[in-house]
């Protein structure tokens, strides 16, 4: 359906990999040396999901994992709502359980892989070792005659940041990512909780369409009229299209990540539905 892809809309990333292993660190300078404008000393992470813009302008959005096990179903849910994955080893420790479970994740979702070999700092890193473990799963890098798109990277250093942002931006082409931003908004809570002050805040990632403030959205069994919308700054948005993170403001109840976000026409019909799967 061409109606449906219309528009060009950014590459959603999902940053995977071992505990420990920089994924935040990494997400952190990208995004201390790529600010969207106009956000002057804004870097604190208001949620797990950002976009950033890459120096040609174009924007990419992040998404932050856990490494811990006992986010494996999070990281499944990551491999749905992404269209590209990177997986992030470190130099010094190479590749470890999580880190072969998110490239089990990705090759089960079909999406591309791009490997950033991070703490290339320091003094006992062994970014060869990594390449060799890589191909015992089956990964053969760039590097080493393979297709797999790999960079060096220090999050603490900042080296290689650049060169990995380009090849992202290279994948993303390739991809030829579209979506309508003129259908009503649909997305995936990525995550969610209850704040004293706010209520329930489900943070979403719009993947087709826009949501606006004061569109009825229903998520798994939950519902409510959205009463704000807020950017990864802090900032409260009239709207967000597609690949936007934001926080949504004004569920009834607190949905679970990995819920299907849709805009429905009235409250009648919001109740209908929530209803109907409470009960199955
Ligand atoms: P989880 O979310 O807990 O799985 O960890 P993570 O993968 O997000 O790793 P995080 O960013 O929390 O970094 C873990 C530790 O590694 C921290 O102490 C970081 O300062 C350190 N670290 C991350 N990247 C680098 C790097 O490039 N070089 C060095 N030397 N240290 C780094
Ligand atoms: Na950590
Ligand atoms: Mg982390």
């Amino acid at each position: 359906d061409l109606e449906e892809d219309l528009d060009p809309r950014p590459p959603v990333v999902t940053i995977m990999g071992h505990v420990d292993h920089g994924k935040t660190s990494l997400l952190d300078a990208i995004r201390a040396a790529n600010v969207v404008e106009g956000e002057a000393g804004g870097i604190t992470q208001h949620i797990g999901a950002y976009q950033v813009a890459a120096p040609s302008g174009d924007l990419v959005t992040f998404i932050d994992t856990p490494g811990h096990a006992a986010f494996t179903s999070m990281r499944a849910r990551g491999a749905k709502v992404t269209d590209i994955v990177v997986i992030v080893v470190a130099a010094d420790d190479g590749v470890m359980p999580q880190t072969v479970e998110a490239i089990q994740h990705a090759k089960a979702a079909g999406v591309p892989m791009i490997i950033a070999i991070n703490k290339i700092d320091k003094p006992d890193a062994n970014p060869q070792r990594v390449r060799t473990e890589l191909l015992q799963h089956d990964i053969q890098v760039e590097s080493m005659g393979g297709e797999t798109l790999e960079f060096e990277v220090s999050a603490k250093t900042g080296e290689g940041l650049p060169e990995l942002l380009e090849g992202l931006q290279l994948q993303a082409e390739i991809l030829n990512l579209r979506a309508n931003e003129k259908r009503d908004g649909e997305g995936t809570v990525i995550e969610a909780q209850l704040d004293r002050g706010r209520g329930p805040v489900a943070t979403v990632l719009v993947q087709r369409g826009t949501l606006f403030t004061g569109d009825i959205v229903v998520a798994g069994a939950e519902w409510g009229r959205i009463r704000a919308l807020i950017d990864d700054t802090g900032k409260h948005v009239p709207y967000a299209g597609p690949s936007v993170p934001v926080e949504v403001l004004g569920f009834n109840g607190t949905p679970d990540a990995g819920d299907r976000v849709i805009v429905v026409p009235n409250e009648a019909r919001a109740r209908e539905v929530t209803e109907y799967r409470a009960r199955i």
